[in-house]
Parts: C-alpha cells; sequence; structure tokens
C-alpha cells in the first residue's frame, strides 16, 4: 500500500465519514474472544483478618398491634385518643392522607355508628359520613327523628383515606382495632351501629352483611346493630326497604330504656 500523504489521508477519512463509516477497522483482524474480559468484575476483598466479617441482625419484629393497644389504653378521653391516634407512627395509610378522620356527632350519645374509612370528601374536610353516603346517612337517621349535631356520634374503622378508596386491609384493621375500642369506651354509647360489610368482620368477626343486617349481636361490650352502608344503597336503591326495617328496629330499640 502506497504511503499517503497528510492531505491524502484526511481526504481517505473524510470520504469515509460522509460515507457513514463509525468504526475504525485495523489492518489486521482482532479476535476479541482472545482479550481479557474488561467487564470482569474485580474479586471482592478479602475481609480483613483482624476483623470477623459483618453479619446483618435482622431487624426486630415490631408488635404493632401491641403498641396500637398501649397507646390507645393510655387516652384518658376522647382528645387524649385523637392525640395518640394522630402520634401513632405505624400506620402507612397517615403518609397519603390529608387528614386525620376521628370523629363527628356528639360524644355521649346513644347511638354510636362506625363506618368503614374516609373517603376522598371525608379526607378533605376531616370528619366522618359528609360525602354523598354521609347526606344519604343523615337523611335515613332523620327519617327516624335522629340528627347527627344531637344523637349520634360517628366515627370509622380506619382513620385515614386508603388510596383510590381501596378496602381496608387486615394488618390496617388489626393496627386500628384497639384504638377502636378505646373509642367505644370513652364515648359510651349503648348502641353501637356497625355500618356495612367491612365495619362488621372488623367489630363482630362476621362477613355477609346482606344476612347480618338487622340481626342484633353483641361485641365490644355493646348491643350491635349491623346496617346497610349507605354507599351500598346509592348503588342498590331496591335495597332501601331493608335499610328502612333496620332504622324502625332502630328507633323501636331506642324506645326501650337501656337495661342498666
Ligand atoms: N364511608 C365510610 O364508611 N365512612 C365514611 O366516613 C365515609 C364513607
Amino acid at each position: 500500500m502506497t504511503e499517503l500523504d497528510w492531505h491524502q489521508a484526511r481526504a481517505a477519512l473524510e470520504w469515509q465519514a460522509e460515507m457513514g463509516v463509525t468504526e475504525a477497522i485495523l489492518d489486521a483482524p482482532i479476535n476479541r474472544y482472545d482479550l481479557p474480559d474488561k467487564a470482569a468484575k474485580p474479586k471482592p476483598a478479602a475481609p480483613p483478618v483482624d476483623k470477623p466479617p459483618l453479619i446483618m441482625e435482622p431487624a426486630p419484629e415490631i408488635d404493632v398491634v401491641a403498641l396500637a393497644t398501649q397507646a390507645a389504653a393510655g387516652a384518658q378521653d376522647l382528645d387524649q385518643l385523637k392525640a395518640a391516634l394522630a402520634a401513632f407512627p405505624h400506620c402507612e395509610l397517615q403518609r397519603g392522607a390529608k387528614s386525620l378522620v376521628f370523629s363527628d356527632g356528639v360524644p355521649g350519645s346513644r347511638v354510636m355508628i362506625v363506618g368503614e374509612a374516609p373517603g376522598r370528601d371525608e379526607d378533605i374536610q376531616g370528619k366522618p359520613f359528609v360525602g354523598r353516603a354521609g347526606q344519604l346517612l343523615d337523611k335515613m337517621l332523620a327519617a327516624i327523628g335522629l340528627d347527627r349535631t344531637r344523637d349520634v356520634y360517628i366515627t370509622n374503622i380506619l382513620p385515614y383515606r386508603p388510596p383510590q378508596n381501596r378496602d381496608p386491609k387486615p394488618d390496617e384493621v388489626a393496627m386500628m382495632m384497639p384504638f377502636v375500642k378505646r373509642h367505644v369506651e370513652l364515648a359510651a354509647p349503648d348502641v353501637l351501629i356497625c355500618m356495612g360489610n367491612h365495619s362488621c368482620h372488623a367489630v363482630l368477626g362476621k362477613r355477609g352483611i346482606t344476612k347480618l343486617r338487622g340481626q342484633w349481636d353483641q361485641a365490644l361490650g355493646k348491643p350491635v346493630l349491623p346496617m346497610l352502608h349507605p354507599a351500598y344503597l346509592l348503588r342498590q336503591p331496591q335495597a332501601k326497604r331493608n335499610a328502612w326495617a333496620d332504622l324502625l328496629e332502630l328507633k323501636a330499640w331506642l324506645g326501650t330504656p337501656p337495661a342498666h
């Protein structure tokens, strides 16, 4: 091959670049299988002989239900219970929620309603049952002469809105139940109304609200009346006649003086 001068070599290079050459190839082929493996990782350095290798201890398991029980038991009134709940750091839902939704209505009322969890409106306003389902609940109560500003106290199993209103998870419910139990003790109602399936399952340990509704039960030291959730009634208006029967049942029960 004849030697190129600088100008010829440059012109040849520019011509190749114009033709789309992107890789310079040598005169002699390279067997890349024979090359040392550049990507081969260096061997980890041996641990120093005088130090034993580091063994990671597993993180100790935290019994969040026991911690919740302890936190709830320390509350001597409803304000303290709300503060204990707000300070409880183990509920992941707290991070995604705007508000702690603790209660509404009148503490000490004969009727305590236990719903499932706040939705979007409740998260925004920081009060349970204020969205569409809550407005229907108010109408249901009014139908038997009850008003949340006078006659009922309202809370939920979960005090924080689950993301996208998904169902409560069993570990979230288990963690919050000590607070619910203490809430019932401190609010001291005569009767609990469990609104919907999740509330019934959490309080009574039973599922199947369409069978359980209207059937008196007992839990947390109180008579319990399971009822259809107003959100369910908005989707299934034909079930309102069953809800009406249950409201009349509650009205009749309230007409009966408490046994204690
Ligand atoms: N549904 C519930 O169970 N609770 C609320 O607070 C709102 C909707």
